[in-house]
C-alpha cells in the first residue's frame, strides 16, 4: 500500500454531541439499560477494533480476507463494470483496497462513516492508491437514510458494500429495516455485498468475544471513556467489566457492561445509580445460517444471488439483488 495520504473534502453529516447526549440519556434511563454499539467507535475505539482483528480468537476478519483472496475475481465479474461503491462504515480500508483493486473500472468510492478521524485516515490512504477513482467520503451515521451525492462520472450500478458482519449488530427487525434502506439506496439494478458471520460452535464464538489478551474488554469499556470525553460524564472504568455470552435461542453474542459495585454516574446534570451486577446492553453480534440470512433478506425484498465463503465456512459474503 502507498503511504501518500491525500486530503479529500468530505460531505459532513456528522452527528453532534447533542444527538449523542439524547441517545445516552434515553439508553441509561431505559429498563433494561442499553447503549448503541456505534458509540464504541471514537478514535480510540476504532484503533482498539483494529487490534481485536489481530487477536488469535477473533477469526472473523481473517476468514473474510481469506475468502476474498480466493473469490475476488469472481466477485468483480459479478458486480460488473463502472460501479459506484458505497461502503457502510469505512474501517481500516484493507478489504476495500483489495476489492477496489479487482473491480472493473469503478467510478467512485463513497464511504459512510460516523468517526471523522477513521473516515479521513482510510479515504486518505485509498485516494493515494487509486488516483483514478473519485473519492466521495460522507461523515454520517449510515443507520439514518441520506441522499447519496452523484459522482462526476455516472455509474452503471450502485453497489453497497457492508463487510465485517456489522449487520450482526442489528437485531432482526432493525436489520430488515437497514436492508430495506440499502435496497432503496442501491436502486432496482443495484446490488449489495454483505459480510455475514456464520453460526458455529458456541465455544468458538464466545472465545472470539473474550480474547485472552483483554483487547475486547478494553474496546467495550472504551465506550464509557468515549461518553466521558464527549459528554463530560464521570464513568469510572475500574468500576465496570466487559461480559460477552452466546444466547443460543437468539443466535447472537450479547455484550454487556456490568457494574462491579454500587456507584453513581453523572451525565449532563443527571445522576444514574448502579448496583453490583447491574448491566448495560451494548452490543448484539448476530450469527446466521445461510437459510436464516436468506429468509431475512427476503423480508427486505432482496434475494441472495450468490454466497462466497472461506473453506471452513466460518464467514460469508452475500451478494444481494432486488427480489
Ligand atoms: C465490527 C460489529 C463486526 O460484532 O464482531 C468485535 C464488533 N465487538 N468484538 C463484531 C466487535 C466485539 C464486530 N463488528
Amino acid at each position: 500500500m502507498n503511504a501518500v495520504e491525500h486530503s479529500v473534502p468530505l460531505h459532513d453529516f456528522e452527528p453532534d454531541a447533542g444527538d449523542m447526549r439524547d441517545e445516552v440519556m434515553r439508553g441509561l434511563s431505559a429498563v433494561p439499560r442499553v447503549l448503541p454499539s456505534k458509540f464504541f467507535y471514537d478514535t480510540q475505539g476504532s484503533k482498539l477494533f483494529e487490534r481485536i482483528c489481530e487477536q488469535p480468537e477473533y477469526y472473523l476478519t481473517r476468514a473474510e480476507l481469506a475468502l476474498m483472496e480466493t473469490h475476488l475475481p469472481d466477485m468483480a465479474d459479478t458486480l460488473g463494470p463502472r460501479v459506484l461503491l458505497v461502503e457502510y462504515g469505512s474501517g481500516s480500508g484493507i478489504k476495500t483496497h483489495r476489492l477496489l483493486e479487482h473491480l472493473h473500472r469503478p467510478v467512485a468510492y463513497m464511504p459512510l462513516e460516523i468517526s471523522r478521524s477513521a473516515l479521513e485516515a482510510s479515504v486518505g490512504r485509498l485516494a493515494g492508491d487509486f488516483p483514478r477513482i473519485e473519492m466521495l467520503p460522507l461523515c454520517a451515521d449510515f443507520t439514518q437514510p441520506v441522499v447519496l451525492p452523484a459522482p462526476v462520472r455516472r455509474q452503471d450500478r450502485t453497489v453497497i458494500y457492508f463487510p465485517g458482519s456489522t449487520i450482526g449488530n442489528f437485531e432482526a427487525t432493525r436489520a430488515v429495516q437497514l436492508l430495506r434502506q440499502m435496497r432503496e439506496e442501491m436502486g432496482p439494478d443495484g446490488a449489495a455485498l454483505v459480510g455475514v458471520d456464520l453460526l458455529k460452535n458456541p465455544a468458538v464464538l464466545e472465545a472470539a468475544y473474550n480474547d485472552a489478551a483483554g483487547v475486547t474488554a478494553a474496546f467495550t469499556l472504551n465506550m464509557l471513556a468515549h461518553i466521558n470525553r464527549a459528554l463530560g460524564a464521570d464513568f469510572d472504568l475500574a468500576g465496570f467489566a466487559h461480559r460477552a455470552r452466546f444466547n443460543a435461542d437468539a443466535s447472537r453474542i450479547e455484550t454487556h457492561i456490568e457494574s462491579l459495585r454500587s456507584q453513581d454516574v453523572h451525565v449532563a446534570e443527571h445522576t444514574f445509580a448502579f448496583h453490583p451486577g447491574d448491566e448495560i446492553l451494548v452490543e448484539y453480534s448476530c450469527k446466521y445460517s445461510r437459510e436464516s440470512f436468506a429468509r431475512m433478506a427476503g423480508e427486505a425484498g432482496l434475494r441472495v444471488a450468490k454466497v462466497w465463503t472461506d473453506p471452513e465456512e466460518l464467514f460469508s459474503l452475500q451478494y444481494l439483488v432486488c427480489a
